[in-house]
């Protein structure tokens, strides 16, 4: 595997070789490094805020609300770069509530997905006075019904279909088919809404729909549009106006040569199908996560050790499966590439983190010029890196960093094992 070429590099053009040495907008990623130690994520506002704007050119024109997933990246500085813009916020539980509105979100943009909402969540978020809670089964209408009117309020509802698409992506990230536990099932969609607009605590305002995540084909999204349409025409027709169209998320990145659509274009296919349908005057929402931030940012870590076997090199840094778990989870592909370039000829690595498991391992075979004390940057690690790190082999979770022109704003302290222990208490 030959790395690939910087201009090539997924995070360009925010990320450039300068010389021999790795920048990310106006910061030389090894002072960071240097300043801040490894494990370090490292994050570009700029980057974030170009793949918003392709968003909001998609929109332009129209009634819209770009709903940040925060569940892809839900530092607080990264919530606050996307709450100034004016987006709203995709949240799935009570502690992604508490960050958001922390962060300064307009709680009438917030919207609450997901399939297990506890009572105490739905008060909390109903108190908060959210947008929308998108309902994923027939039961969780009614227990969200009881607890609005236990509050005197009515909850507003999308109801989420799932249109059983193929969203050809990794059956780990898919949900929009019938065998996933996500949303209600096409054809129980219309008896859903009947009961919904009958339930004293709810109010229907919309309908909800989202089939996976990493999509990098057009397909998919206008098939799944195709089956959520025929259904609005339905629940129009027997039940009720549905004010708002939710799109959900999805939208791939390219860790790997990968080619998605943008956003813009994407979005322009979909309003086309959207408009010869009638339906082009309502408001359109859409739940990005991966695609707003995860080209955005890398990881620095440091090269520990250096162990050549009969099978595999080894490359063992100090970055592992907790930090950054997509390769263990899913076999995802981060492109690696040294911070410095050395010129000198390149052994093919297996890059592996400290932790105790064959699992723990961030790229497989790498062809790296590389000495024990260098630093290297996993690419592509803004979504769904440090917010699903762990705390495996008691490791504290990494800093984190954001990047703004020559600013470099430490965003998160590395965190302790004191931070590790709070809260935990010997017997006895
Ligand atoms: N809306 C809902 C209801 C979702 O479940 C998700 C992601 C999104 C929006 C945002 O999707 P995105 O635009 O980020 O694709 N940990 C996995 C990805 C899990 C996605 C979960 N749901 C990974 O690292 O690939």
């Amino acid at each position: 595997m030959t790395q690939p070429h910087v201009s090539s590099l997924p995070g360009a053009p925010q990320l450039a070789r300068r010389g021999h040495e790795l920048w990310l907008e106006g910061c030389r990623l090894a002072d960071l490094a240097k300043v801040h130690g490894t494990p370090l994520f490292v994050y570009s506002k700029a980057s974030m805020r170009s793949a918003l704007a392709a968003y909001q050119r998609g929109f332009a024109g129209r009634q819209a609300t770009i709903h940040y997933a925060m569940k892809a990246n839900s530092s607080l500085a990264v919530l606050q770069v996307f709450a100034s813009a004016g987006c709203g916020f995709d949240i799935v539980s009570g502690g992604e509530l508490r960050r958001a509105l922390t962060a300064g979100a307009d709680p009438a943009k917030i919207i609450f997905s997901g399939v297990g909402k506890t009572r105490a969540e739905m008060r909390q978020a109903l108190q908060a006075g959210i947008g929308c809670f998108n309902v994923e089964s027939e039961s969780e209408l009614e227990v969200l019904s009881e607890v609005a009117q236990g509050l005197g309020l009515r909850a507003p509802v999308s109801i989420r279909v799932n249109p059983n698409v193929d969203a050809k992506t990794h059956p780990y990230i898919s949900t929009g088919l019938k065998d996933n536990k996500f949303g209600v099932a096409h054809e129980r969609t219309l008896a859903a809404y009947r009961r919904a607009a009958s339930l004293p605590g709810l109010k229907v305002v919309g309908i909800d729909c989202h089939i996976g995540s990493q999509i990098t084909e057009t397909g998919p999204y206008l098939d799944a549009m195709d089956r959520v349409l025929e259904l609005v025409e339905a629940i129009e027709s027997q039940v009720t106006r549905l004010a708002h169209i939710d799109f959900g998320g999805g939208l791939g990145i390219n860790y790997k040569g990968d080619t998605p659509p943008e956003a813009d274009a994407l979005w322009q296919q979909l309003l086309a199908k959207l408009d010869a349908r009638g339906f082009g005057d309502r408001h359109l929402m859409v739940e990005p996560g991966r695609s707003l931030v995860g080209n955005a940012g890398l990881c620095i870590t440091e090269v520990q050790y250096l162990k050549p076997g009969e099978q595999k090199n080894f490359c063992i840094v100090d970055a592992a499966m907790n930090d950054l778990p997509r390769p263990a989870m899913y076999e995802a592909f981060h492109a690696i590439v040294p911070l410095t370039e050395r010129q000198a000829a390149s052994t093919v690595y297996d890059v592996v983190g400290p932790v105790c498991e064959s699992g723990d391992w961030l790229g497989r075979d790498r062809a790296l010029a590389v000495q024990p004390g260098d630093l290297l940057a996993v690419l592509s690690a803004g979504a769904y890196c440090m917010s699903m790190a762990s705390n495996y082999n008691t490791r504290g979770r990494p800093a984190e960093v954001l990047v703004d022109g020559e600013q470099a704003h430490l965003i998160r302290e590395r965190e302790t094992v004191e931070d590790q222990m709070r809260g935990e208490r010997l017997v006895g």
